[in-house]
């Protein structure tokens, strides 16, 4: 789609800026252009990690909880990054069995989860929006002898389903998943509200 990559660079920057700003570690350094960032070298971990505070998308259908619901807390879910399988959830069980991440690894990867879903929630109420969930994923960072566990990747419509707080308009990729249309004015009204966009 002509203009989302531009769109979500932005996007993302605005957000790892914040989420650095606040404490937590990200591979981000800086935007280079309108289409390219500069970000720290990591080892990629194999999961997609998956913030649900509302019911939706694949969880509405796999248990049947109707799209909209508010969960009774949020709730984290593992996927195992291998496009040939498409990413089939996982367990903690099988992340440490498989070596993916250590059990303290998983620990660090859960509280990182749950600041970066708070501070993510209250940035998007504050511009009227419902986070209904998103996805992240993270690498290890090596500095000298020490290794920490970083957010890595991007944050933007294309991960999140972000819901108009009035009209439950939806102003993500579910757009273009469900044809609906409308993408790229969806990501610009996004990228407006957050007052990214006013020097272009
Ligand atoms: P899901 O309901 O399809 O499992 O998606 C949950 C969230 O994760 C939703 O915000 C979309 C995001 N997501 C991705 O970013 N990439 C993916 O490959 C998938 C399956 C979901």
């Amino acid at each position: 789609v002509d203009g989302k990559g531009v769109l979500n660079n932005r996007i993302s920057e605005h957000i790892f800026t914040h989420l650095n700003q606040i404490g937590i570690p990200t591979h981000f350094i800086r935007r280079l252009n309108m289409r390219e960032q500069l970000i720290r070298e990591v080892e990629i971990i194999p999961l997609e990690v998956v913030v649900r505070n509302v019911a939706a998308g694949s969880l509405s259908q796999r248990l049947g909880i109707p799209e909209g619901e508010l969960l009774p807390r949020s709730i984290i879910e593992f996927y195992y990054k291998k496009d040939e399988l498409d990413d089939p959830m996982v367990s903690e069980e099988h992340i440490t069995a498989f070596g993916w991440a250590s059990p303290p690894e998983i620990d660090d990867i859960m509280s990182l989860a749950v600041r970066i879903n708070d501070f993510l929630s209250g940035l998007f109420l504050g511009v009227g929006i419902r986070l209904v969930d998103f996805k992240i994923e993270l690498g290890r960072l090596f500095e000298g002898d020490m290794m920490r566990i970083v957010l890595a990747d991007e944050i933007s419509p294309d991960s999140c389903r972000l819901w108009d707080i009035k009209t439950d308009e939806k102003m993500d990729k579910d757009r273009f998943r469900r044809d609906m249309g409308g993408l790229l004015e969806a990501y610009r009204e996004v990228a407006n509200r957050l007052g990214i966009m006013n020097e272009n």
